[in-house]
Order: structure tokens, then sequence, then C-alpha cells
């Protein structure tokens, strides 16, 4: 199995590239199911979510061809045309972003159950009741969701808690369902916003998405279009984070600032100076790290998504700073690997106190989801010595060449085929 191997401590300095967004990318390549026409996707992302999405499609009868940097995806007859497999799911949860398009262009699916997950139990109970409130007939069976309607209806749902990916399915169905949809206390992302901007280049008529609530007047078909997915701000925020744990300068080239303002809230408050122009985001962090507690949230909040990279900044920070996890259940799966390189944090319910600063020194440590894999990363960054990331097959899911951004910012960061026997020399 794969690794980083770093050495540490190093500062974060120069200039960095943001890729595209994956979760913005997911939704942009289900859209493909809703239309006959050719959907032109360009700053998808090369991370494995993005193939594993393209698979999926693959196997749901989308032909996609790359040219240059566009992804060209044509919906085509298909061998098995509704049916997301078991096998390619359980590897990602977000194929369930086929159920909504699937539904409504066809008339009916049949998606595998993407069950539990390292970071939470994570139910799909509002897709489903969004569906059934269109008038789709859901049921489980044998591990699998199957939903049919001859042609969804429009009506108004609303969700009981904010979902990004069901907001997204939702919108997909309403796109083509017979009369208006209504979607209330929706989720508020960029990336849904980012989704109704390539919905509305096909034809869909959408109003309100990146509110709470959304309208959508549903139309018969949907057509061709070009789109570019916007930049990733939860990569973003974690070279920001890198460069302010580590004392260190960074420019983030393409990052906008309005989509991350809570966390460079934060980034400031902490004593970090950040700059905004038209090349990117700037920080800079001249001296102390002041600790600052926040409270994970959905959009505008504070994105869950980065709140295991904050807490590797915040061991370095002087005094204790409360971080509350209130998206997902367990999502402090780092906090144990953080306490082996020498972090100070209790953990109480969905609290971790965490105690700064701390030297934190370089150990053997594991990866168990996505951003908690990056948040070890930065930790090895700052460590003193040797760290070992074992398990960076879920780095690779969502972080585009993070060693090669990495080595371009000063770090010294190698991926190794496998988990090194003992400790290996210097770099
Ligand atoms: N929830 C339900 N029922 C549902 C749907 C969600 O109870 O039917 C709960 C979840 O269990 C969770 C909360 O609602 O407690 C929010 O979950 P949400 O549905 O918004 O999460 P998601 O759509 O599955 C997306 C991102 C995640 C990100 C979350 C929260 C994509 C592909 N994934 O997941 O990204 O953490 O929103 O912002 O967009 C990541 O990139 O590392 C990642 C996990």
């Amino acid at each position: 199995m794969e690794c980083f191997r770093i050495i540490g401590p190093t500062r974060i300095r120069g200039e960095v590239t943001a890729s595209g967004a994956k979760n913005a990318a997911l939704p942009a390549l289900a859209a493909s199911l809703l239309t006959e026409g050719a959907l032109e996707l360009s700053g998808l992302p090369a991370v494995r979510d993005i193939r594993t999405m393209r698979q999926l499609l693959a196997h749901l009868g989308v032909e996609s061809e790359e040219r240059g940097e566009v992804v060209r995806l044509q919906s085509r007859e298909r061998a098995r045309p509704d049916e997301a497999p078991y096998e390619l799911v359980k590897t990602m949860r977000a194929s369930i972003l086929v159920l909504g398009p699937l539904v409504s262009r066809l008339g009916q699916a049949r998606v595998s159950l993407p069950g539990g997950c390292a970071i939470g139990v994570r139910p799909i109970d509002q897709h489903l009741a969004g569906l059934e409130a269109l008038g789709a007939e859901v049921h489980l069976e044998h591990g699998y969701v199957s939903a049919r309607a001859r042609r969804l209806t429009g009506a108004v749902f609303r969700f009981t808690q904010p979902t990004v990916t069901g907001t997204e399915n939702l919108m997909m169905a309403g796109c083509l369902a017979k009369g208006t949809t209504v979607l209330e206390n929706c989720a508020q992302e960029p990336e849904v916003r980012d989704l109704a901007t390539l919905l509305g280049k096909m034809g869909a008529r959408i109003q309100g998405a990146g509110s709470e609530r959304i309208e959508i007047e549903g139309v018969e078909t949907l057509t061709s279009a070009s789109h570019r997915v916007i930049p990733d701000r939860i990569e973003i925020g974690t070279y920001l984070l890198a460069a302010a744990m580590t004392g260190g300068e960074i420019l983030v080239r393409g990052a906008q600032s309005a989509d991350l303002a809570p966390l460079l809230e934060k980034l400031t408050e902490s004593g970090c100076e950040l700059e905004v122009s038209n090349d990117g985001l700037q920080l800079h962090r001249p001296g102390e790290l002041k600790p600052r507690d926040i409270l994970t949230a959905p959009h505008p909040g504070f994105p869950t998504d980065l709140q295991a990279q904050y807490m590797a900044v915040m061991t370095q920070a002087t005094g204790q700073a409360t971080i509350c996890e209130t998206v997902f259940e367990n999502r402090f799966q780092h906090v144990p690997e953080l306490a082996r390189m020498g972090a100070d944090i209790q953990i109480q319910g969905a609290f971790a106190h965490v105690h700064g600063p701390t030297p934190l020194s370089g150990a053997r440590v594991m990866a168990t989801d996505l951003r908690a894999s990056a948040c070890l990363v930065l930790a090895g960054i700052a460590a003193a010595g040797e760290t070992v990331v074992g398990r960076i097959y879920h780095l690779d899911r969502g972080y585009e060449r993070m060693e090669l951004k990495l080595q371009q910012l000063g770090a010294r960061v190698e991926r190794l085929p496998a988990e090194p026997t003992r400790a290996a020399a210097t770099l």
C-alpha cells in the first residue's frame, strides 16, 4: 500500500494552483445522465473519485472522451440501463448522485445503498423521501434502492436537515419533472450553486440555488452544454492551513475568497495576514498563532471538510482551541493519530479541546478518511523528523497530485510504493 514519507519541519513557501472542485465535478458528471446531448466539462480534478464516477457512468451507458483538458460525455443506449452496482457504490458514496437523474430521465433506477462510512452513518433517507414526494415509488431490497416513476411530478419538499448531495439529487430530478418543484431547507454549498449553473446551461429553469429555497420549473428535455467546475475550496483551504501551521507564506492561484469566508475569518483572527487579488489568495503568518474555536456547520458555516486540517493547525496555537463537529458524528478519527505525534487533545462528545502549542514529532500514522489524511500530512510537515502516513489511497480520492504540489511549496514529501519496514534514511 502506498504511503507518504515526510521529513519535517519545513515552512510552506511559494505558489500553488487550485484544482477543480471534486464535490462540484461529481454532480456535474452525473448530470450527463439527464440529456441525450453532449456535456463538455473542464476543470475536473485528476483524483480517484472522479475516475470512479466516470467508470459508473460508463457502466450506465455514458461514453466519455478526453480532449485535452475537456471531458466530453454522451449518454448512449445502455446494456443495463438503470443499475449502479454495489462494487462501484461501496467505493464512493457520491454514486448516489446518479439516482435522481436516472429516475427522472429513464423512469427507473436501481442503485446500491451506500451504507455507513468512516465518518458516520450517513443515511440517504432525505434523497428517498424527496423522490417519493415527486411521485416515485421507492423500495429497498437486497441492499439496493429501486425507484420508479412514469414521469416525476413537481411538488414541495422540505429537507429535515440540509444535505449537499440530497439537494443536488433532487434538483436534478426536478429539472425533468412535470410542473414546479420547490425544495426547502436546502444545502447552500457553492457546489450546489455550480451544479445549478451547469443545469441552467443545459436548459433547466432553476431559481434560488445557493439559498435555502430552490424553485425548479420542469422542462421536457435538457440539451448539450459546456462548463468549467469551480475551484476546490477545500483543497485551497488545506494549502492555506499548511502555510498557517508552519509560519509560512503562500499564494494559491485561482482561489476565490467568498466561498472560504468562514475559514479566512478564523485564519485572520488567529494572526495570519491574508490578501485577495485577481491572482488568488495570499497568506502570510508573521508571528504567533492564536487559538480560535470553530463549530462546523452547513454552508455558510465552517466546513466539516476542513475541520481535521484546522485541528492540526491549532496544535501549534498558544492556548486552548475548542472544535465542535456538528455535521458528522464520527469525524475525530485523526485525533489519536495526532496524539501519537505529540498533540494534546481531549475529546468530549462532539467537542475536541486542543491545547497548544505542542512540539510535534514524526511518527508512523494511518489515514482513515480523505480529510483526516490531509490533517496528518500537515502535521507531518510541521513535525520534527520522519512521518510515514499510511493508507494514502484515501487522500488520492480527493487531492490532485498532493505530494507534487507540496514539494513545489518546499515540503519534503515523497510517495513510496509501500510502507517502509523500518525507519528509513532521510530523503
Ligand atoms: N443526512 C441524513 N439523511 C440524508 C442525507 C444526509 O441524515 O438523507 C445527514 C448526514 O448523515 C450528515 C448530514 O446530513 O450528518 C450532512 O450530510 P450531507 O448529505 O450534506 O453529506 P453528503 O452530501 O453525503 C457532501 C460532501 C462531503 C461533505 C458533506 C458535508 C460530496 C460528494 N460530498 O456529502 O464531502 O463532507 O457534503 O459538507 O459532495 C469530502 O469531500 O471529504 C466529503 C466527505
